[in-house]
């Protein structure tokens, strides 16, 4: 069992102490926000300690995760100062690299960057890890132990992990799933019926290929008869623009990420 301390109490914290609640882990659990509120709100909701104080909430912890907004880390970085002992940090800011996470806070701090999701709250998350090239494989596998409490892990080096952040998130779900069902509803369905109805073409489908019994192609071709409705729909939805649509959104989301960075 360790003491895992979160720094920044919002959206990202909330929803894996909710994943982790659900996989009953071990781990004694402290958090520490600048808002009281938040903190009197997770501690009625999860079995968490709460800590005001960031230096005290730090002298706790065996892991640190930040988890606050990336325009945020250097102030709280600064608020926390060097703890007097080795500890190991994971950030989950997106776009603050590794480099300017030590130079805000250097050794004894041994820092991780992980991307999780807010899925993570029913346990089928993913998160990406990376680590700098000295991290010691007893720490990677701390970490990569960590997340996989709330689903699956993978390693990816952290040159990708901006087009990881844009492509991966769970808001691509969300968004596709508001936009067919209000072309559903337009196209006569009640709001109900229109939500199932996305839903089912949207998650069943992507499930039954993440089976990896058949390859995306075979399940398209399946799916869409040439010349027939789907098909017929698909290529009305290209020819208006849609991957391109999508390739913009990553590409301005990347850019977005980046800009993080140069902060
Ligand atoms: N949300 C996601 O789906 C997601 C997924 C993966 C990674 N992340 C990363 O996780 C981080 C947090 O995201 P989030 O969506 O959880 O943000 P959030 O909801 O804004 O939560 C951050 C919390 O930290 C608090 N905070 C900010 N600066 C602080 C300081 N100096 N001292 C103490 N508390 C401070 C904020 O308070 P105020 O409200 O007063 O600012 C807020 O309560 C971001 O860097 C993001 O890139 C988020």
């Amino acid at each position: 069992m360790s003491t895992i301390v979160f720094l920044g109490g919002g959206r990202i914290t909330s929803a894996m102490l909710a994943g982790l609640s659900l996989a009953q882990t071990k781990h004694r659990f402290v958090v520490h926000d600048r808002n009281p509120g938040k903190l009197r709100a997770l501690s009625k909701r999860y079995a968490v300690a709460v800590e005001p104080d960031p230096k005290r909430a730090v002298h706790q912890a065996e892991v640190l995760i930040v988890a606050v907004r990336p325009s945020s880390v250097a102030e709280l970085l600064h608020s926390v100062g060097k703890p007097n002992r080795p500890l190991l940090a994971v950030s989950l800011a997106a776009g603050v690299p590794l480099r300017m996470l030590a130079r805000m806070l250097g050794s004894p701090v041994r820092w991780a960057r992980a991307m999780p999701s807010p899925v993570c709250r029913s346990g089928r998350g993913l998160t990406a890890v990376t680590f700098p090239r000295a991290l010691s494989p007893r720490d990677r596998r701390r970490v990569i132990d960590f997340f996989a409490i709330l689903g699956q892990v993978i390693e990816i080096p952290e040159s990708k992990f901006d087009a990881f952040t844009v492509t991966y998130s769970c808001s691509h779900g969300y968004h596709a799933l508001a936009a067919l069902a209000k072309a559903g509803q337009a196209a006569g369905l009640d709001r109900r019926v229109a939500l199932v109805a996305s839903a089912h073409a949207l998650a069943d489908g992507i499930i039954t290929w993440r089976e990896g019994k058949h390859s995306l192609e075979s399940l398209l071709e399946e799916a869409a008869t040439p010349g027939g409705i789907a098909a017929t729909t698909m290529a009305a939805m290209d020819a208006a623009g849609y991957r391109k649509a999508v390739g913009k959104g990553v590409l301005a989301g990347l850019r977005r990420a980046r800009a993080s960075s140069r902060q």
